[in-house]
């Protein structure tokens, strides 16, 4: 019999914050290419004061819940739990290192999708969702005297190693340092996670071998402007390890008490299917039916959308908006993150306006559809004119030393921020 053929059925017990509270049982079965997961809630967690559903697709109900693939795309886990899941980056790394273990001893076991889940350091995996093996291990957690997350001065360390990776050159050690370090968040692009000089946890982002731009700085000027504009966005900034700028991004679901803030992304709250076109008015009736603050929620959501559409930020998926938990099953929009000006792609936004106006290209469809978002045509045009100002200073900041583009550089980016709907948006606000 193959590795793969033979039938697989795990079961791991998923636990929730900084005390690890267990929420229930997570079954994972594999039949040859079939593959499901079945979680179901403790008693204990149904009774308690403080319980909640940790995923929309999930019921706060006793008993087995199962859950299949929706499309080759999807997770065969819940949202929740797919949302801690390594995506591109962190799988390559992973099934990289598996390759070269089972070199070494090909009796091992291919990879399965919970092995993927599992391999996610228990330190820094996003939201408060965490993994405990029948012998009561968190998954994972760094061998004794090992450290999964390094701090900053380490920077250079990870990057190189990563680096190596993407030119397919790295050595077994390169993989074996990654594990944890640069395999625990999604996302395409090559990552790490990392520790601030004050103990904060923080994503440090790397320039990639293909960027035909400074992708980084880009990254930390739209988060920066984003800022500027009024929106509530992750906080970032540049750190030079000789010539190369890494994004450093402070992680936004950890507080210093009690650590862990439950998330979801956007792609959980609507169950969406990674094939699936949505919209953005269904997350703002989603905001309404989960929402903390509501009003405010949706408010923002409209203004992100013109944040997005002003800095050519066209890769705007489900699983790039999210939610942090406040209390009682209600959920607050996460601050902006993975903003970034693409100033050679269409603009079209990835995620629809709403089922009937399809992708986002230009200002007037967003005015005419404020009200579903809260705002008076009063209201939508004072944020328009909040985000216009703040974007149309772009170059000042992107030469300001704490994002570090060059003048010669600005060129590459002009095109996303200087566009037909900048001067449309500043032509409406004339009138
Ligand atoms: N500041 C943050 N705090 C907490 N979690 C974050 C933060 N930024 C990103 N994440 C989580 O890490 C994941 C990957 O980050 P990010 O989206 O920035 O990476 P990426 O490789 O650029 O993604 P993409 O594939 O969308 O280009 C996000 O989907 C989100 O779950
Ligand atoms: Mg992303």
């Amino acid at each position: 019999m193959k590795a793969e053929s033979v039938p697989v059925r795990r079961q791991v017990e998923l636990c929730i914050g900084q005390a690890g509270l267990p929420l229930g049982a997570l079954v994972y079965v594999r039949q040859g290419q079939r593959e499901h997961s079945a979680f179901a809630y403790d008693a204990a967690w149904l009774a308690h004061p403080e319980r909640f559903n940790v995923s929309a697709d999930l019921q706060l109900v006793p008993g087995y819940q199962s859950r299949k693939a929706a499309s080759a795309h999807d997770s065969v886990f819940y949202g929740a739990l797919a949302d801690t899941s390594p995506d591109a980056w962190g799988r390559r790394v992973i099934a990289r290192d598996h390759a070269r273990r089972r070199k070494n001893d090909p009796s091992l076991p291919a990879l399965t999708e919970l092995d993927y889940l599992l391999a996610v350091d228990d330190f820094s995996r996003v939201g408060a969702l965490r993994l405990r093996d029948a012998g009561g291990h968190f998954q994972q957690t760094a061998a004794a005297g090992r450290r999964s997350t390094p701090p900053l001065i380490e920077l250079e360390r990870v990057f190189r190693a990563s680096r190596a990776i993407e030119r397919g050159h790295e050595t077994t050690e390169d993989l074996r340092y990654l594990q944890g370090k640069g395999t625990s968040l999604g996302g395409m692009r090559p990552k790490c996670t990392i520790l601030e000089e004050d103990g904060w946890l923080a994503i440090g982002k790397f320039p990639s071998v293909g960027d035909a731009r400074s992708v980084t700085r880009g990254e930390v000027l739209a988060l920066k402007l984003a800022a500027k504009a009024g929106l509530e966005a992750a906080s970032a900034r540049i750190v030079q390890i000789d010539e190369v700028p890494v994004a450093v991004i402070r992680r936004f679901d950890r507080h210093g008490a009690d650590g862990r803030i439950p998330y979801q992304s956007a792609a959980t709250l609507l169950q969406a299917s990674r094939q699936e076109e949505r919209s953005y008015t269904e997350i703002a009736d989603a905001i309404r039916a989960h929402g903390h603050a509501p009003t405010q929620d949706v408010q923002q959501l409209w203004r992100r959308l013109v944040f997005n559409l002003l800095i050519s930020n066209v890769d705007d998926h489900l699983q790039n908006l999210g939610f942090l938990h406040v209390g009682q099953g209600l959920w607050r929009l996460a601050p902006a993150f993975d903003l970034n000006p693409f100033p050679d792609k269409e603009r079209e936004s990835k995620t629809w306006l709403s089922e009937q106006d399809g992708p986002i290209t230009d200002v007037r469809m967003l005015l005419a559809r404020a009200a579903y978002f809260a705002l008076d045509t009063e209201q939508a045009l004072t944020v328009l004119a909040q985000v216009q100002a703040a974007v149309s200073h772009w170059r000042p900041l992107a030469l300001d030393p704490t994002v570090g583009l060059r003048a010669q550089e600005l060129d590459d980016f002009a095109p996303a921020f200087e566009h037909a709907q900048s001067d449309e948006a500043a032509a409406l606000l004339r009138r």
